[in-house]
C-alpha cells in the first residue's frame, strides 16, 4: 500500500493545481475575469501578508522576517492600492461575504495598517453584516492590544499554529511554543469576543512520534478546546523551500510512521468528539464546517476547507492566488518584486495562472466532491457537463485497485471513499487528474 500510494501528489486545493500555472496567463486575464464577474454575485477576499516574527524551519509558506515597521506599513499601502484596482474592475460596492487574512502572520502588519486595509475593504466593497472575517495569527507573538484590534476590525474567526507540543520536535523544527503561550493566546482572543478558533497541527515533523502526536492532539482538544482543527502532514519540499533543508532529514518519520501518527491524532480527536472533515480537518458537531459536510455544501479552495460558496475568490498581495470560473491567476510571488510591479504600472500584479477548460471544470468538480464529500458520481457529473459516458474510462483500473485495497466502495457509477480511504483521498482524486505529472517529476510533497 505504501509503495502503491506513496508518490508525490498535490493537495487538490484547486484543479488544475498551482503546478499547472505558467506565464501564458497574467494581468490581462485577471483584468478580464474581474470585469466579467456579474454584479450582485458575492466574492471572497484573501489578503496575503508575507511576514513573520521568526521563521519556522518546516514552513512551506511564502514568508520572511521584515524588522522595519516602515516596510511593513508600505506593504499595507500596496494591499490598499491593489484592492482599489480590483474594485475599479468589479464596480463600486461589490458584495463580499468572506474576508480571510493569511500569511505568513498577518498581525505583523502595524495596527494602523490593518485598520486602514479593513477600512478600505469596507469602503470599496459591501461587506455582508454576517461576513466571516478570519485572521491567521502566531500565538508566540500576539501584541497586547491585538485581540481588541481584531475585534474592532470585525474579525470573528482566528486560526493559529500549534503543530506539536513535544519539546524535542519543537526544537528541531525551529518553533518553540509552550502550551501556556497558546492557552493564553486562545484565552485572550476569546475574551475579546472572537467566537471561533481554529488550531493547526502537523504530523511527520522531525523526531515526532506516534505517542507524542496523539498526546498533542488530546491535550489541544482537552485544554484549548478549538472549534476546528487542521491536521497537516508535513510537506517536505526542500527543492522549493530552502529553509527546510536545515531540518534533520534523517529524523523525519517514514511514510508508515506518518500514517500511524495521523491515525493516532484522528483517534484522539474523534475521542474528544470532533468530527473528521475531508482530508485533514476536524470540527465540533454543530460547527458550520460540519453542517456543510453533512449537507454536501462544503467547498475546497487555497485556504483548505470552507463553507464559502462564492464562485470567485480574489487574492490580494504578494503570491496571492485568485480563483475565477474561467481560471486562476497568481500575483508576483516575491514581496520586493510585487512592490516593483505595483509601482511600475496601474495593471493588476498577476503574472502566472491557468485557464480552465470544460474538461478541467468537469474533473475539478469530481475532485472537489471526492475531497469534500468523500463521494462522487463521475457519470452524473459528466452528464451535466455534456461528457460522454466513457469520459473517465482511464480511471477505472485505479478505482478497482482502490476498491480491492478497501479505500473506496463502487456502487454503480458512485464512488464512496471509506474511512480507511480518507488518508488516501489525494490518491483517489489523482485518478481524475489529467495534468498529473508522470512518476519521477518532483513537484509536490509525498502523498502520505
Ligand atoms: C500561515 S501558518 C499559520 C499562522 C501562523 N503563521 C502560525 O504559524 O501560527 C499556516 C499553517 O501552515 C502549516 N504549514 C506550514 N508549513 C507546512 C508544511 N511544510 N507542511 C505542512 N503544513 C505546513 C502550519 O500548520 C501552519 O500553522
Ligand atoms: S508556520 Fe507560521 S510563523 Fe512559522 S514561518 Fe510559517 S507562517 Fe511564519
Amino acid at each position: 500500500m505504501l509503495v502503491r500510494y506513496g508518490g508525490n501528489l498535490p493537495r487538490y486545493t484547486s484543479y488544475p493545481t498551482a503546478a499547472q500555472f505558467d506565464a501564458s496567463v497574467g494581468a490581462a486575464e485577471a483584468d478580464a475575469w474581474l470585469r466579467a464577474v456579474p454584479q450582485g454575485v458575492a466574492v471572497s477576499l484573501y489578503l496575503h501578508v508575507p511576514f513573520c516574527d521568526v521563521l519556522c524551519l518546516f514552513c512551506g509558506c511564502n514568508t520572511a522576517v521584515v524588522r522595519d515597521a516602515g516596510l511593513r506599513e508600505a506593504y499595507g499601502r500596496l494591499l490598499i492600492e491593489e484592492l482599489r484596482r480590483v474594485a475599479a474592475r468589479l464596480g463600486p460596492g461589490h458584495p463580499v461575504r468572506h474576508v480571510q487574512w493569511g500569511g505568513g502572520t498577518p498581525t505583523t502588519l502595524p495596527p494602523d495598517s490593518m485598520r486602514a486595509v479593513m477600512r478600505e475593504v469596507r469602503r470599496l466593497f459591501t461587506v455582508d453584516a454576517n461576513a466571516e472575517i478570519a485572521v491567521e495569527l502566531d500565538p508566540r507573538f500576539l501584541p497586547d492590544a491585538c485581540p481588541a484590534l481584531l475585534a474592532e476590525l470585525g474579525v470573528n474567526r482566528v486560526s493559529l499554529g500549534v503543530q506539536d507540543l513535544d519539546p524535542a520536535v519543537q526544537a528541531a523544527s525551529g518553533r518553540v511554543q509552550s502550551l501556556e503561550q497558546t492557552l493564553e493566546c486562545v484565552r485572550r482572543v476569546r475574551a475579546a469576543g472572537i467566537g471561533s478558533v481554529n488550531i493547526d497541527l502537523i504530523y511527520g515533523l522531525p523526531y515526532q512520534t506516534v505517542e507524542g502526536a496523539g498526546a498533542t492532539a488530546a491535550t489541544v482538544a482537552a485544554q484549548l478546546r478549538p472549534d476546528r482543527l487542521a491536521v497537516f502532514g508535513y510537506a517536505h519540499v526542500p527543492w522549493k523551500q530552502k529553509r527546510q533543508g536545515l531540518l534533520p532529514e534523517a529524523a523525519l518519520p517514514p511514510p508508515a510512521a506518518r500514517l500511524a501518527q495521523r491515525a493516532r491524532i484522528d483517534a484522539a480527536l474523534r475521542g474528544a468528539r470532533y468530527r473528521a472533515i475531508g482530508l485533514d480537518h476536524y470540527a465540533r458537531p454543530g460547527d458550520a464546517l460540519c453542517l456543510a459536510a453533512e449537507t454536501g455544501t462544503l467547498r475546497r479552495n487555497f485556504q483548505g476547507y470552507t463553507v464559502d460558496p462564492a464562485p470567485v475568490l480574489i487574492g490580494v498581495g504578494a503570491s496571492a492566488i485568485s480563483i475565477f470560473p474561467q481560471g486562476m491567476t497568481q500575483n508576483v510571488p516575491a514581496q520586493a518584486f510585487y512592490a516593483r510591479a505595483m509601482a511600475a504600472s496601474d495593471d493588476l500584479p498577476a503574472v502566472r495562472g491557468v485557464r480552465r477548460t470544460e474538461d478541467d471544470r468537469l474533473r475539478g468538480e469530481v475532485i472537489e466532491r471526492l475531497m469534500c464529500a468523500l463521494r462522487a458520481d463521475p457519470a452524473a457529473i459528466g452528464a451535466r457537463h455534456g461528457a460522454g459516458a466513457g469520459w473517465y474510462d482511464g480511471a477505472w483500473p485505479g478505482l478497482r485497485q482502490a476498491e480491492h485495497d478497501g479505500l473506496v466502495v463502487l456502487e454503480g457509477t458512485v464512488i464512496r471513499v471509506t474511512e480507511a480511504g480518507r488518508p488516501f483521498l489525494r490518491n483517489i482524486a489523482a485518478l481524475f487528474d489529467a495534468h498529473h505529472a508522470p512518476a519521477g517529476v518532483r513537484r509536490h510533497a509525498g502523498a502520505l
